[in-house]
């Protein structure tokens, strides 16, 4: 994370105390470096510059409208999956042609309106939903491009709860089953195939994978060239892995050139990703206050105000996020290895086990690389209102999106 820096003991995110922007804004935060998130996704496209291609940047991993507009800005498509995410890509100013819906439940609802704003493909997932878009599309007198998901059973080599290509997961049509599934869409009047798709996982750290995905995917392009059935684009999907603590995962540019030396033969075919931790994940910290110190037996806590409703990666998947100190402390301050917790009534809600850290009540704790995969899964369990998001850059920082007030937190109630 090359936005933050220790100055005379004093952490910074591009050159703006973190302790001044806490003042400001409150706690918890989330902030995010706008240069980063554009760093990332300009080396991703940088990387397939020779070839016809579109970074369809998966708004799941962060939605703030501020970030899909700065993306918007870049050039960039969107993967979604879901109708709030379509109209999120759409008030950000997205051209729905650069959008692709993948997700395994589309509703009618959902199909009817991305039919209508026009957008560049489904990304279908099963064979009824393959029907149901079909009906949809007659009924509305539209085509509707389609990309199949296939499911080509690879063990991502991830954690099972992020893993999505094996032949276990609800994910995508068995690539056995493929070549079937493409014959009978190219039977059906209101379907224009373009392409194919798969996405395997998240946080995967080894270029492997992906390349024995590829070799599925690429072997069922031959099939379909055969069947008479062209394919205009290959989606890759997402999947990238980050440094969490110490892993070291491929660049974008090592992942996109892997797979381009299998590609030689289909110079033509458009190649589409849907990276999403990769772009913002590194771009992001929560900053939270210690509320309250707690040494019981040989048990020592850091009670802070942000917990598994802010952040749940650590609860759900038992993720390592690194915990900085705003403030190193000083030789005189006593340190301990910590378990940082949250408020939240659960034993689960646990931001960091036993971390060294000198921490007193008041400091404030940065949890790192939060910027994918955090406030998108925020909640309001417990009843707190979710935190306020700010962007950073070397000039600036602005709030993006306001800290929940107590009156939102029962909006739409009726007593
Ligand atoms: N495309 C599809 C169809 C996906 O399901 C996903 C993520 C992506 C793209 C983006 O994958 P990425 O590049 O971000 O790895 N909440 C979990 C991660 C769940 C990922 C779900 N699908 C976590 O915090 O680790």
């Amino acid at each position: 994370m090359d936005f933050l820096n220790y100055q005379n003991g004093k952490l910074f995110a591009h050159g703006h105390a973190i302790a001044d922007i806490a003042k400001q804004y409150g706690t918890p935060l989330y902030v995010y470096s706008q240069n980063y998130i554009e760093t990332q996704w300009i080396e991703f496209d940088n990387a397939l510059k020779r070839r016809k291609h579109l970074i369809c940047y998966a708004i799941k991993a962060n939605s703030n409208l501020a970030i899909l507009n700065a993306l918007v800005k870049l050039g960039s498509g969107f993967d979604i999956v879901s109708q709030g995410e379509l109209e999120r890509t759409l008030k950000a100013g997205a051209d729905p042609k650069k959008i692709v819906f993948s997700g395994v439940a589309k509703s009618t609802t959902e199909i009817e309106r991305a039919l209508d704003v026009g957008i560049k493909c489904f990304n279908v997932e099963s064979e009824a939903e393959l029907y149901r878009i079909q009906d949809v599309a007659k009924r509305l007198n539209k085509v509707a491009p389609i990309s199949l998901r296939i499911n080509p059973d690879v063990d991502a080599k991830t954690h099972p709860y992020i893993s999505t290509g094996l032949r276990e997961n609800k994910f995508g049509i068995s690539h056995q089953l493929g070549l079937d599934v493409y014959k009978k869409a190219a039977k059906l009047s209101h379907i224009e195939i373009c392409g194919i798709d798969c996405h395997i996982g998240s946080q995967l750290t080894e270029l492997s994978p992906f390349l024995d995905a590829a070799d599925r995917i690429l072997s069922l392009v031959d099939e379909l060239k055969s069947a008479g059935i062209t394919i205009k684009h290959i989606d890759f999907g997402g999947g990238l892995g980050v440094c969490y603590d110490d892993e070291v995962p491929p660049k974008s540019s090592d992942l996109v050139n892997a797979l381009l030396k299998k590609l030689t033969h289909y110079p033509d075919i458009e190649i589409l990703f849907e990276p999403g931790r990769s772009i913002v994940a590194n771009s992001g910290i929560l900053i939270t206050k210690v509320e309250y110190i707690k040494h019981q037996d040989d048990n020592h806590f850091a009670i802070v105000d942000a917990g598994m409703n802010d952040l749940i990666r650590p609860a759900l998947y038992e993720a390592w996020m690194r915990i900085l100190p705003a403030e190193q402390a000083g030789p005189d301050k006593p340190s301990y290895r910590y378990n940082v917790v949250g408020p939240i009534c659960e034993s689960s809600d646990v931001l960091g086990k036993e971390r060294e850290l000198a921490a007193q009540q008041d400091d404030l704790l940065v949890v790192c690389s939060a910027g994918a995969y955090g406030f998108s899964m925020a909640s309001n369990y417990n009843s707190h209102p979710r935190p306020a998001e700010v962007m950073v850059d070397d000039n600036t920082h602005r709030l993006i999106r306001q800290r929940e007030t107590f009156d939102m937190l029962w909006q739409g109630e009726i007593i």
